[in-house]
């Protein structure tokens, strides 16, 4: 029988995302510095300006930044101290010449999330997040169960009681995440999608947020 843990394809490899980024690279030296808007991201982002109405000065690190997309969004809405955290030098390369092109106050760090004791270091987040990494480990072509258990220690090293932990997965459900990480992580809440094609994008998509047990 097919199990979704025993999926693999080729987002688990960090030369498949190297190459992409490569490829965004070459783009972007030529055009002008406009970060992409995410079609999901804009949910995350609203709520947390509706849960941090009255303080913006949080640490967040974002774990596989990809081309900062994310962590860009944030720093346009006020929010303070950002850490983007990706495997992939040429995403980390991305990410930082926007920073500096825009001066923006945070940086990115080329580092692999499974390497436990050097994330580590990082010290400890009031937000943790991350779209689309967790699912790209899930889809490794070995290790794959090992490999999520150590990003998953890297997650629980970053945050302490009150930290809480943003997931957003394309590839598992609400349910399967949920016994996923059930070992360290609690079920806080989900984000919902809202609008006028949410009953189709809540099916493709869940964002949740985790706490510490
Ligand atoms: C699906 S992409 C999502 C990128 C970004 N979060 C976004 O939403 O646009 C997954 C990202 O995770 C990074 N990644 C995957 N495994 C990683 C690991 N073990 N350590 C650090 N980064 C990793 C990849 O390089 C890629 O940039």
């Amino acid at each position: 029988m097919f199990k979704k843990e025993d999926y693999t394809s080729q987002y688990g490899s960090k030369e498949f995302w190297n190459e992409i980024y490569t490829k965004e690279l070459e783009i972007f030296t030529d055009s002008d510095v406009t970060p992409k808007k995410d079609g999901v991201q804009k949910y995350i982002i609203n709520w947390l300006l509706h849960q941090y109405k009255n303080n913006r000065d949080i640490h967040i690190i974002d774990l596989g930044c990809g081309a900062g997309a994310f962590l860009f969004d944030l720093a346009i809405n006020g929010f303070g101290t950002l850490i983007g955290i990706d495997y992939s030098r040429n995403a980390v390369a991305l990410t930082n010449s926007v920073i500096q092109k825009k001066s923006y106050d945070m940086y990115c760090i080329e580092l692999d999330l499974t390497n436990v004791m050097e994330c580590k270091r990082l010290g400890i987040f009031d937000i943790v997040h991350d779209k689309g990494t967790f699912d790209d480990i899930s889809q490794r072509t070995e290790n794959t169960k090992e490999m999520q258990r150590m990003y998953l220690k890297t997650v629980r090293n970053l945050m302490s009681k009150e930290s809480i932990f943003i997931i957003t997965s394309f590839c598992w459900t609400e349910d399967e995440l949920v016994q996923l990480l059930s070992k360290q992580f609690v079920k806080d809440c989900k984000i919902p999608i809202t609008g006028k094609f949410s009953k189709d994008i809540n099916k493709l998509v869940t964002i949740l947020v985790f706490r510490v047990k």
